[in-house]
């Protein structure tokens, strides 16, 4: 099959580049560093060409809703006008497990995303992942030194790996809507993650455990974010992941 990657230079697009080359698929990445700039649709033409799927991983880092929507209504309408034109039978996105349960700047953009998607007219499948194992990571990263934070949260996180495996079986298959959602192996609290995140990278300064503010933090304590029972589940577990890590 030929496969196009929105987003194949980031996390999980790089392990979807990956994997689908490893089973033999041609693979197009699209992304500024490949020459397309998807708000606006530049460098688009032509690349789509012969693409029996696009799989769409890209993303902002932000938590203002505007910014977000803007991101991801963006992106998605230069794609489907793209697969329209170049009769691309099949798109899929990545977006989050319940985003419409939890309040939140960023998620307001991924909902978006998913409207327009099941709105349009290239066949389609969405599939809804959990906050990935590097999720902790990112947190962690995210506060300055001596600023870090630990949120409460419950959570189920999956590899990012695992998920990339996951949506080139999909991009293999039929067209589905909405697919099952898909999580980690198990439960986790989240400040317990990136707790043990900081210590196998060797931090030893002080991380308080907070409440993430807001209806989005409360949310997150109460368990509105795990899948559903009906949910496929990935195997490799937080812990494992941590310790296949290179610093660990
Ligand atoms: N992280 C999680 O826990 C999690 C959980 C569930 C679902 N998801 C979803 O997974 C998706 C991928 O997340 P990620 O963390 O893998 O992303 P990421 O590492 O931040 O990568 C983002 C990608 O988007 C590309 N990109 C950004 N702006 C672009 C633009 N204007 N035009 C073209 N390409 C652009 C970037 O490439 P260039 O810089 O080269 O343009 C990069 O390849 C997101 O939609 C997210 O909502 C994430």
């Amino acid at each position: 099959m030929k496969l196009a990657v929105a987003g194949g230079t980031g996390l999980t697009g790089a392990h979807l580049v990956d994997v689908a080359r490893a089973r033999g698929h041609d693979v197009v990445i699209l992304s500024r560093r490949t020459g397309v700039e998807l708000l606006s649709g530049a460098g688009l033409a032509g690349r789509l060409d012969g693409v029996d799927a696009v799989i769409d991983v890209t993303n902002v880092t932000t938590n203002k809703p505007d910014v977000s929507v803007s991101f991801f209504a963006g992106a998605t309408k230069s794609l489907l006008a793209a697969e329209r034109a170049a009769r691309v039978p099949h798109h899929l996105a990545l977006t989050i497990v319940r985003a419409d349960a939890a309040p939140d700047g960023y998620y307001a953009g991924k909902l978006v995303q998913e409207r327009l998607i099941a709105g349009g007219d290239v066949p389609w499948t969405v599939l809804r992942a959990t906050q990935f194992h590097e999720y902790a990571a990112l947190l962690f990263h995210r506060g300055r030194a001596g600023a870090h934070i630990a949120p409460r949260g419950r959570v189920q996180p999956v590899a990012a790996r695992e998920v990339a495996v996951h949506l080139v079986d999909l991009a293999e298959g039929t067209p589905q809507g909405r697919a099952l959602e898909f999580g980690g192996p198990r439960e986790e609290d989240l400040s317990d993650m990136v707790r043990r995140y900081a210590r196998a990278i060797g931090y030893r300064g002080p991380l308080p455990t907070v409440n993430a503010p807001g209806a989005w933090g409360h949310a997150l304590r109460r368990g509105a974010l795990l899948p559903g029972p009906a949910a496929v589940r990935g195997e490799q577990t937080f812990l494992e992941w941590l310790d296949a890590l290179p610093d660990a």
